[in-house]
């Protein structure tokens, strides 16, 4: 088990942390946590774990994130992650999609405190490693500063240290998922003066923090930030992070050296039979900002994505090299 730093972590995306790209973040960066996509409780259960909780070594530290509103269910998978190494184990109480309100569980729990707080205790006695929660800050009507502080402080109760909160609240009728990420507004200060009160607790804010230097800014009012969609569009970006946020001044990876590594990672992969676009389509933003980072996106997403193996995308990335020198 390593300790989770709380500085700085990629936020649980679906369909974007599979450990394809957790292993090319962990090129970028060494000491930024990582999180898997929401595992559903029953899903591990029932199906293969070995699809759902594999990971590569390097991709340390690393946090299971799962979802569900059973506590036996949740608890045994809570186990099931510690036994395959997960160095924390995280519960959902964010996600609004319809089938997650319909299952009871994400952002919907955001409403029944108590049942939060007896999954968060089912899940931490069965495992030694910590596990925290990652919420909004209110769902629907329930958007007042007293839900909020009352929900956490429910968790608290129960022995919940850290949580991860998305400063925004969700609404579960009418708003898709995507909607929910960006329409109701952002409120970092319910954030901010839940750390005040709290100070105990291990506090870290999530939503549109899209810069390192963002991030920075906020470690003085939490003790960390998680960043989603910045990191997905530019996961470079996160090469800045050890030196700026943890004060570790290593050389930094060129962009040539850390394709090679993955090129690396996706040979194996492929003698494996992990189909080849399956582990490209992460580094479609790996040139953001860059030039001919437009031709990059399109030569990945569209001949290396569709038709490709390794060695057009060797030849696309020396194309890019030579425009770089
Ligand atoms: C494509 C996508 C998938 C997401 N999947 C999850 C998920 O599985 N679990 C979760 O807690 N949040 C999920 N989220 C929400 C993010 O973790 C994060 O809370 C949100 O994007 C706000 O952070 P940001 O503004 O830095 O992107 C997802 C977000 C995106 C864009």
């Amino acid at each position: 088990m390593i300790a989770v730093d709380p500085r700085l972590s990629v936020a649980p995306m679906l369909d974007y942390t599979d450990r394809h790209a957790r292993y090319l973040l962990r090129l970028l960066t060494r000491h930024t946590t990582l999180y898997t996509e929401m595992v559903v409780d029953q899903a591990l259960l029932r199906g293969d774990p070995q699809r759902f909780l594999a990971f590569d070594d390097s991709e340390h530290p690393l946090v299971l994130q799962l979802g569900g509103s059973d506590p036996v269910s949740l608890a045994q998978a809570a186990q099931q992650g510690a036994a395959y190494g997960y160095d924390q184990i995280n519960l959902n109480l964010g996600c609004p999609s319809a089938r997650v309100k319909a299952g009871r569980f994400g952002a919907s729990l955001m409403a029944e405190p108590a049942h939060v707080a007896d999954l968060f205790a089912a899940m931490q006695q069965a495992v030694d490693v910590e596990v925290t929660l990652k919420c909004r800050i209110g769902i629907d009507e329930l958007d007042s500063w007293d839900h909020f502080a009352g929900f956490v402080q429910t968790a608290a109760a129960a022995g919940c240290k850290t949580f991860i909160v998305h400063a925004r609240k969700a609404w579960l009728n009418g708003l898709s998922p995507k909607q929910n990420r960006s329409v109701p507004p952002l409120n970092y200060e319910f954030v901010y003066r839940l750390k005040r009160e709290n100070p105990q607790l291990t506090i870290i804010i999530n939503g549109g923090l899209d810069t390192l230097s963002a991030a920075a800014t906020q470690s003085e009012k939490v003790d960390g930030v998680m960043i989603g969609r910045a990191a997905y569009h530019d996961p470079w970006m996160l090469t800045a992070a050890d030196r700026l946020l943890y004060g570790d001044d290593h050389p930094l990876p060129t962009r040539k050296e850390v394709l090679e590594q993955y090129i690396d990672y996706m040979a194996a992969r492929i003698d494996e039979g992990v189909p080849l676009r399956m582990m490209t389509r992460h580094l479609i933003g790996f040139y953001q900002g860059a030039p001919g980072a437009k031709r990059w996106r399109r030569c990945l997403a569209e001949e290396v994505g569709r038709h490709g193996d390794l060695d057009m995308l060797c030849q696309a990335a020396a194309q890019m090299e030579l425009q770089a020198a």
